[in-house]
């Protein structure tokens, strides 16, 4: 009983010195990222003659005033300054060295005419729009191979009118695939805070073949029966932060993804180095953390810490197929509180949902090294489905110091999965049950080492200290 005790004691001196050097390590990328950056020049949309009566369309107005702060992008840069009113708008572009800032009571409003948001071609990354082939409806805010953007706002809003959409998308009469509220392409140096965003007709916020991406203190919200409104979806993305943000929508919360199938495969940009923190959600029909199903590009290197998600389908969610090729690795979860939540954990192997018939079978996800640990859940429904594909065992799914109060007979359900599991409630599958012949290794959220599980009786004293996965039942 001492000697527990004595241990447990080093236990939680090591825990707090590996917490110290994670919270070092993780994120290094979200300190270099200012939200603010000083603009020599700054206009007001009215300059431009926009009209924030909710009626006049002021498409134009934007295209202009950004046209013209253009050739301030060499002097420091430049804000367009948003007042309060009610903006409507069709698509507009930004600029680099652009702060696009609204006032508090400022909402820019989507146009309810389809064709006031031009189409595009798909990303080549995906091989065709997302919900139908063939090109896709420009997103309201758009912008492609820009630098230094910054999205921002003391809360104002941007407002998709996403029903109309949204009864097109049931009606089956969309030509195009649904447009996102912001997406920015081949970018870097970004930042997107301070705002509410709602009513999106599809994903929210978009960044796709980016870099040094930071979303911090947003707003998102849709009705929860809303389609594919999902939040904010990091897309074959690099050094990716995003914190302290609220969203409550139809669709995932925060969904990582890099391309889907043979075009994800063959342009092979990974999404890796995302941090996200200090995350409320709740979705109907989505994950508050999810993971492809379009992954082709690989997916790696993702810390998520401080995540509350309440009156979900899902908590932690991982999509994939074959076909879908790629990886999703070395992702580390920690520090969740689930509520009412339907189901706490799921891995889907056998996702669907091709481009279209060409996708190679054979291209088989990488899983492996996911961790999820200090998870407390109440009034969860089932505990976990987690499945692989066969002939390709999903590895090295950790699961540490869970607890869910779960109402299922069968809490959870794994197949095709391999990993360990310590403190864990309702006990773990069997697949998830550390074998003592085996030296198991979890990932730690480091970005290059994971902590090195040992068998209890193949110890040494010293090395017992190394993990936070050792039952202290087993000493
Ligand atoms: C921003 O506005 C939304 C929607 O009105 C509100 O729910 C949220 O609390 C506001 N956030 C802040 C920080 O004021
Ligand atoms: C389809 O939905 C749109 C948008 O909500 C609506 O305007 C239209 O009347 C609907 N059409 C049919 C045939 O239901
Ligand atoms: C789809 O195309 C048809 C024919 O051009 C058009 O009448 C309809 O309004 C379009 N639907 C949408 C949602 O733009
Ligand atoms: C953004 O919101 C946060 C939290 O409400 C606040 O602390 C911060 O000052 C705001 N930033 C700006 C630039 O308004
Ligand atoms: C977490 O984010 C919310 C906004 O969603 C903010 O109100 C709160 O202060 C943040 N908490 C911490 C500990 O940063
Ligand atoms: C990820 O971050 C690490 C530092 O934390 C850096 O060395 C590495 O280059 C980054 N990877 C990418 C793809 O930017
Ligand atoms: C969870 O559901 C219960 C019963 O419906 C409700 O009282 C409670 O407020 C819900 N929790 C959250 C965080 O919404
Ligand atoms: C287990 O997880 C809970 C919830 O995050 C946390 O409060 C607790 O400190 C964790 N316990 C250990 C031993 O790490
Ligand atoms: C577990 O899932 C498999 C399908 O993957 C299903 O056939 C089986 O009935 C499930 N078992 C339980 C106990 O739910
Ligand atoms: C795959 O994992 C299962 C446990 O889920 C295990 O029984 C089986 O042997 C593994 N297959 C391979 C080829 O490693
Ligand atoms: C999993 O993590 C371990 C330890 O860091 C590492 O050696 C291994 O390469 C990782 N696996 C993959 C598939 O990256």
């Amino acid at each position: 009983m001492r000697r527990s005790a004595s241990l447990f004691q080093v236990l939680l001196v090591f825990t707090t010195v590996v917490e110290t050097q994670w919270s070092t390590v993780s994120g290094i990328y979200c300190k270099e990222m200012s939200p603010n950056v000083y603009r020599p020049h700054s206009v007001t949309i009215t300059e431009f003659g926009a009209v924030g009566d909710g009626v006049t369309l002021n498409t134009k107005a934007f295209q202009n005033a950004i046209f013209y702060l253009n050739s301030f992008a060499d002097k420091g840069g430049a804000q367009l300054f948003v007042p309060a009113g009610k903006w409507l708008t069709g698509s507009f572009g930004l600029i680099s060295h652009l702060t696009l800032s609204l006032d508090k009571d400022a909402v820019i409003i989507g146009s309810l005419d389809s064709s006031d948001w031009p189409v595009v071609d798909p990303l080549p990354s995906y091989g065709r729009g997302r919900e139908l082939p063939g090109k896709r409806h420009q997103s309201l805010i758009f912008g492609s191979h820009l630098t230094d953007v910054i999205i921002t706002g003391a809360n104002g809003t941007i407002d998709g009118q996403g029903a109309t959409w949204w009864g097109w998308f049931h009606n089956h009469t969309l030509n195009y695939t649904r447009p996102h509220l912001v997406e920015l392409m081949y970018s870097t140096n970004v930042v997107i805070s301070n705002l509410t965003f709602k009513n999106s007709p599809f994903w929210n916020i978009h960044p796709v073949y980016c870099s040094q991406v930071l979303v911090q203190h947003v707003t998102i919200l849709a009705p929860l029966n809303s389609p594919n409104t999902d939040g904010i979806d990091p897309d074959s993305s690099t050094n990716v932060c995003i914190n302290h943000c609220y969203v409550r929508n139809g669709d995932d919360v925060i969904v990582i993804k890099s391309g889907w199938d043979e075009y994800g495969i063959s342009l092979a940009q990974p999404s890796s180095n995302i941090s996200i923190s200090n995350i409320t959600g709740e979705t109907r029909g989505g994950a508050g953390i999810a993971f492809g199903s379009e992954m082709s590009g690989g997916i790696s290197e993702v810390r998520a810490e401080g995540l509350r998600i309440v009156n979900s389908l899902h908590g932690i969610r991982i999509k994939t197929a074959p076909g879908r090729g790629g990886y999703v690795k070395n992702v580390y979860i920690a520090d969740v509180s689930m509520e009412n939540v339907s189901m706490a954990i799921r891995i889907t192997g056998n996702y669907g949902e091709h481009p279209d018939d060409k996708y190679d079978r054979n291209a088989l996800p990488m899983i492996s090294n996911i961790t999820i640990k200090d998870v407390v859940g109440i009034n969860i429904g089932v505990a976990g489905i987690l499945e692989g594909i066969q002939g390709d065992n999903f590895s090295s799914i950790c699961l540490s110091n869970v607890s869910l109060s779960v109402q299922s007979l069968h809490p959870w359900n794994c197949s095709l999965i391999e990993g360990y599991s310590n403190s864990v409630i309702p006990e773990s599958c069997e697949q998830l049950r550390s074998n003592c012949r085996q030296t198991p290794v979890c990932y730690d959220g480091s970005t290059s080492s994971a902590m090195r599980v040992q068998a209890p009786r193949h110890k040494s004293s010293t090395s017992q200290f190394l993990s936070p996965f050792l039952k202290l039942a087993s000493f």
